[in-house]
C-alpha cells in the first residue's frame, strides 16, 4: 500500500485527540503549506528570479539572499493565519514578530524559525533547509513576555526541519520519536516516508568545516586529527562529509550516524549557529532520536536564550562523540 499519512494525521494519532494537538496540528499544516511554497520557488530557482543576493544585510551582518527574504515572507504570513501562533522569532527579523490581530487574543504558542539555512548553497543547487521549534507561551494573558520567548530547548512542544534536496522532506517530532515526510510533488502532500527516525550506534562521519583549523583551540584541533585515525572513539576512522547547510549535514548524520561540529574560534567566540532557530530544533531532534547537542559545555536543550539571536557553539550527534567534545572543552568556558 503506497504511503498516505501525512503530517496532522499522523500528529493526532500519536497524541489522541486533545485540544493542545489540535491546535499544534493546525499550526503544523501552516508549517506545510509554507513548506511546499519554498520547495516550489527552490526547485526552480535558475528559472525565476529568486537566485543571488536581495542588496541588503540582515541583523546578523549578512548578505540576505532573495529565497531567504522569500521563505521568511511566506512563512512569517502563513504563520499569522493560524489563530494560535502569538509571535514568529525569525533569523531574517532583529525584534520578535508580535501578531496582534483580534483572531490572535487567545494565541499562546510562539515559533522560532530560521526560514532558509544554508544560504551560501542556493545558487550552486546545493541542499538547503529550514530550522523551526514551537513553544507554548509561558505567561498568562495576552502579552508576550521575554520569557515566553527565551525559553529553553527542553520546554519545547515540537520542533522540525525541512530539507530541499534530491527530494524534499519535512521531518518533526513532538519528543515522541521522530518522524519524516517526503513531498510527493504529484499529490502536493508530505506523505509519511520516516517513520521513527533513529540515529545509528555507529558513529561514521564527521561534520565540519576544516578550513577554520588555524584559529581552532589545540586540543579541539588534536581531538579532530584523532577522528581520523584509529584513535577515534568508533576504533576506526571516521569519514569527513561537509555540506555547508546544518540542515543537509544534520539529515545524512542522523540516517547514518555521526557528530556535526562548529566550535567557537577566535574569529567566532561564541560560535556562529544561532541557539533559538537552529541549536534548539536540531537539539530536540537528536534527544528524540537518541543522541545528544552539546555547546562543548551543557546539553543545549538547559540553555536559557539571553536573546533572541544568541549564538553557540554546537556539536550534535552521537552522544559518546559529543560528550567526549564536553570533556575537551568542558573546562575551557
Ligand atoms: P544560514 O544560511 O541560515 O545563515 O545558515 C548557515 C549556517 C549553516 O547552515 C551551516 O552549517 C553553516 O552556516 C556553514 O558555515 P560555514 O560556511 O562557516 O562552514
Ligand atoms: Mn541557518
Ligand atoms: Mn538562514
Amino acid at each position: 500500500m503506497s504511503p498516505i499519512t501525512n503530517l496532522t494525521g499522523h500528529l493526532l494519532q500519536a497524541h489522541i485527540f486533545t485540544a493542545r494537538s489540535l491546535e499544534l496540528a493546525e499550526i503544523l499544516n501552516q508549517i506545510v503549506v509554507a513548506a511546499k511554497f519554498v520547495s516550489h520557488k527552490t526547485n526552480r530557482a535558475g528559472l525565476t528570479d529568486i537566485l543571488g543576493d536581495a542588496g541588503k544585510t540582515n541583523v546578523q551582518q549578512e548578505e540576505v539572499q532573495k529565497l531567504d527574504e522569500y521563505a521568511h515572507d511566506v512563512f512569517v504570513r502563513l504563520l499569522k493565519q493560524s489563530p494560535y501562533v502569538k509571535a514568529v522569532g525569525s533569523e531574517e527579523e532583529p525584534e520578535m514578530i508580535v501578531f496582534n490581530e483580534v483572531y490572535h487574543d487567545q494565541a499562546q504558542y510562539i515559533v522560532h524559525l530560521d526560514p532558509l539555512d544554508g544560504s551560501s548553497n542556493i545558487d550552486v543547487n546545493v541542499s538547503v533547509g529550514t530550522n523551526f521549534v514551537i513553544f507554548h507561551k509561558q505567561s498568562l494573558g495576552q502579552k508576550l513576555l521575554k520569557s515566553d520567548y527565551l525559553q529553553p530547548g527542553k520546554n519545547a512542544v515540537c520542533a522540525g526541519y525541512v530539507v530541499y534536496g534530491s527530494s524534499t522532506m519535512l521531518v518533526y517530532s513532538t519528543g515522541k520519536g521522530v518522524h519524516g515526510f517526503t513531498l510527493d510533488p504529484n499529490i502536493g502532500e508530505f506523505l509519511l516516508s520516516h517513520e521513527n527516525m533513529t540515529l545509528p550506534e555507529k558513529s561514521e562521519i564527521y561534520s565540519l568545516n576544516e578550513s577554520y583549523q588555524p584559529k581552532w583551540d589545540k586540543n579541539f584541533a588534536d581531538f579532530v586529527a584523532k577522528m581520523k585515525t584509529n584513535q577515534d572513539i568508533s576504533g576506526k576512522p571516521k569519514t569527513a562529509r561537509y555540506i555547508g547547510s546544518l540542515v543537509a549535514d544534520f539529515h545524512r548524520n542522523l540516517l547514518k550516524g555521526g557528530i556535526f561540529l562548529y566550535p567557537a574560534d577566535k574569529k567566532h567566540p561564541n560560535g556562529k549557529l544561532r541557539l533559538l532557530y537552529e541549536g534548539i530544533p536540531l537539539a530536540f531532534l537528536i534527544k528524540a532520536a537518541g543522541g545528544y547537542a552539546s555547546d562543548g559545555k551543557r546539553d543545549v536543550l538547559k540553555i536559557v536564550p539571553a536573546d533572541l539571536h544568541q549564538r553557540i557553539p554546537f556539536f550534535v550527534g552521537n552522544r559518546p562523540d559529543v560528550e567526549l567534545v564536553e570533556q575537551l572543552l568542558g573546562n575551557k568556558h
